[in-house]
């Protein structure tokens, strides 16, 4: 409708003179552009959000197991983040007679909460830019040094016991900063929804908007009685916070303030107009094709049968996040039409430094140079990632390598049947193995004869393909299919590896460890070699287009690319229009979960439960003035992978939502960020009480925290 875009245009026109409006902007906490978030509405100041002088939003802002991230929002250490964050965790405690992901968990007291050896968070203590003891004021200062100097920096920043400090390079290596962490490990599972909350909308509605999810799980950080980080113990109590966040239920009104705080973990923003043209035509369709013949072959068995499903369905999840995501990002940096934006910044640069056009020849220069590399690059490693027997080699050939060279200890073995025992769990040889004979026909047509081995043509064939694996799987002793020391790999390890000598003897011989040896040694010959030596050529002159582009803009305020170190980002509550005659409001409702609910199907059915509250308009105070229940929302915070479980804060600093993806129209935006289209999504916090109060009976959670009205 005329009158919606016109009020559109307007708005976009009104909010795009900013920079993090502009360019987006994944900011140091400790150098906000207070001015901006404050002409943007913040109503709290940057010392509210960053202080180690006294209690500050960063205290209670923290990286969830080295992925995600997590805020606490009570006085005890109470802990939110997401649904897919805690996803393996809720699955460890999961038997088929008490199956949390279907039925979902909700502790009625602290006693029942559940320990989750192994599972830390990190606090960020303080944030150092340490860029003139680690650079000493040369910019070329050789890399042996500066990892001197990074030692040093680490050993002389002062520490409380069992903090840690951890230097980190900032904008390709022109700045360098110190951030010291403290950990704790007590962390115990409180609540998870059932999945059909949880992960509603699975796969078909991941990266996409409108959505429905209600993608939260909770923990608990325990500490010991002084409440300093400990191992695992009952008498452990729950950790007191400096910080926590008060959660509000608030309405919210598009282009309401918000700003997210969390650990991105990679973006490459600053990228020259000839590598994001590589990325668009060259190695995202590559891996992208790579993925859809995996995700095909997998979907077709899973669907045809439910013991593989299940076996399948997190590995499944996993390839297709980022298959889906590479998609939008092609579609996304077409549509915004990001290298020739880049091409043209770049010539507005050139006419106020032409040194900038030697550089940027130079890189062109090497980009193409590496092309054929980087395509065999994607290709090969996405095929290794996703035929589960070549990548099971790939840990043989390491393991053989370790063995041969004497590192293999006793407790080294341990850790590697460990870890090849979870993956026979999950693995279905005769499923993988067809999926590895159509990808090793999709390498070798794709692939230029100079980077296969001698006779590799062969593979091209698919239909042949199909037998010729086959009979290589059913022979081989790593797929579990044939017997070694008089046991099976799959069924029994310990036996299998009772005599390594013999096992090593075995697996040299194995005609699929063969195939996959030649395939890897003619990558590393032909490929890799000459693909990371010009890349480490590319990162030197990156470094420097980095600092010339600092130096020659000066209008523009620079972020450092994420790199999983805690950021600020901000931005509006905001719809979008991302196509002709498409346009999106910014929040949905409950009564959206109940269109889409499938009955019985795997990723739109809706527990009975909550159809009820919904036929009840049981809402309680969770309903808006609509009067329904908002679920999710999207705004303009630049966001990136391990933003999820981000708090999304409003003006005066209060949780309004939880982070946990993108808009499949706005991917780019790690590469490419574009106000327009670039939204990230939200659950919305009454959702997220609303199933929590009403839902699942736990209104003592609730209890635990401070609610703003
Ligand atoms: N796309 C989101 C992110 O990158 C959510 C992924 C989890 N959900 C899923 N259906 N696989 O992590
Ligand atoms: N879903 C992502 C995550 O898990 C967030 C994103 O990529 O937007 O961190």
């Amino acid at each position: 409708m005329i009158k919606r875009n016109i009020l559109i245009a307007s708005a976009f026109f009104s909010f795009s003179v900013g920079i993090a409006q502009q360019y987006g902007g994944m900011w140091i906490p400790t150098e906000l552009n207070e001015k901006e978030m404050k002409d943007l509405g913040m109503k709290i100041s940057a010392k509210d959000i960053f202080n180690t002088q006294k209690p500050s939003i960063k205290d209670a802002v923290v990286q969830f197991n080295g992925g995600c991230t997590a805020e606490i929002i009570s006085p005890k250490g109470l802990l939110l983040t997401n649904h897919h964050c805690g996803y393996s965790q809720i699955q460890s405690h999961s038997t088929v007679q008490n199956d949390l992901l279907s039925n979902g968990f909700w502790a009625k007291n602290n006693s029942e909460e559940l320990a989750n050896p192994g599972v830390t968070v990190d606090f960020i203590v303080d944030i150092k830019d340490v860029t003139k003891e680690i650079l000493e004021g040369n910019p070329n200062l050789e890399t042996a040094q500066i990892n001197a100097n990074i030692q040093k920096v680490q050993s002389t920043i002062k520490t409380e016991p069992g903090q840690k400090v951890m230097v980190k390079s900032m904008y390709y290596g022109n700045k360098y900063y110190a951030f010291v962490t403290d950990t704790f490990k007590d962390i115990r599972l409180v609540g998870a929804p059932p999945q059909s909350i949880g992960k509603f909308g699975s796969d078909t509605d991941n990266w996409v908007w409108p959505r429905h999810t209600g993608d939260f799980s909770m923990f608990r950080i325990y500490a010991d009685k002084n409440n300093r980080p400990a191992e695992y113990s009952k008498d452990n109590v729950p950790y007191v916070p400096k910080h926590y966040l008060p959660v509000s239920i608030k309405d919210k009104k598009e282009n309401d303030f918000t700003f997210v705080f969390g650990f991105p973990g990679r973006t490459t923003e600053y990228l020259p107009s000839i590598a994001v043209d590589k990325i668009m035509r060259d190695t995202d369709p590559a891996r992208i094709a790579v993925r859809d013949v995996a995700l095909k072959t997998l979907d077709e068995k899973m669907r045809a049968d439910d013991a593989t499903r299940i076996k399948y369905a997190s590995k499944y999840a996993s390839v297709a996040n980022y298959w889906k995501k590479w998609i939008g990002e092609v579609e996304g940096l077409k549509k915004s039409n990001a290298v020739q934006k880049k091409a043209t910044y770049e010539q507005t640069l050139i006419s106020k430094n032409p040194d900038i056009k030697i550089t940027l020849d130079q890189l062109t220069q090497l980009y193409n140079e590496q092309a054929p590399y980087a395509l065999n690059n994607a290709y090969y490693t996405e095929t290794i990632r996703n035929a589960e027997t070549l990548a099971l080699a790939n840990l043989f050939s390491n393991y053989i390598a370790a063995v041969e060279s004497g590192k293999m200890d006793e407790k080294n073995t341990v850790a590697f049947k460990n870890r090849l025992a979870s993956f026979y769990k999950d693995y279905s040889a005769e499923l993988d193995a067809k999926v590895t004979a159509k990808l090793l026909a999709l390498y070798a047509n794709k692939t230029a004869p100079t980077y296969l081995p001698a006779g590799f043509e062969k593979y091209k064939n698919e239909a042949q393909n199909l037998q010729t694996i086959e009979n290589l799987s059913k022979n081989s002793v790593i797929t579990g299919r044939s017997e070694v020391n008089g046991a099976s790999l799959s069924s029994d390890i310990d036996k299998a590896f009772s005599n390594p000598d013999q096992l090593v003897t075995a697996i040299k011989k194995d005609e699929m460890y063969i195939l996959f040896n030649s395939l890897k040694d003619t990558y590393s010959k032909t490929a890799d070699k000459q693909y990371t030596s010009l890349q480490t050529k590319i990162d030197v002159l990156q470094k420097k287009f980095m600092a010339q582009q600092m130096e020659t803009d000066k209008e523009r305020k620079f972020f450092p690319d994420a790199n999983s170190t805690m950021r600020v980002t901000y931005g509006k509550v905001k719809g979008s229009s991302p196509r002709d005659a498409v346009s999106y409001d910014f929040q949905t409702h409950l009564s959206g979960v109940i269109e889409k609910y499938v009955p019985g199907d795997y990723e739109f059915d809706v527990p009975q439960k909550l159809v009820d509250l919904y036929n009840k308009k049981d809402y309680g105070i969770y309903k808006d003035k609509s009067g329904d229940v908002p679920v999710g929302f999207t705004a303009t915070n630049h966001t990136t992978g391990g933003n999820s479980g981000s708090p999304a804060l409003d003006a005066q600093g209060n949780l309004v939502g939880l982070n946990f993806d993108r808009q499949w129209e706005g991917t780019m935006s790690d590469i490419n960020y574009d106000p327009r289209f670039s939204r990230n999504i939200m659950v919305d916090t009454k959702y997220i009480l609303f199933v929590i109060d009403k839902f699942a009976d736990s209104k003592w959670l609730v209890d635990e925290m401070k609610i703003v009205k």
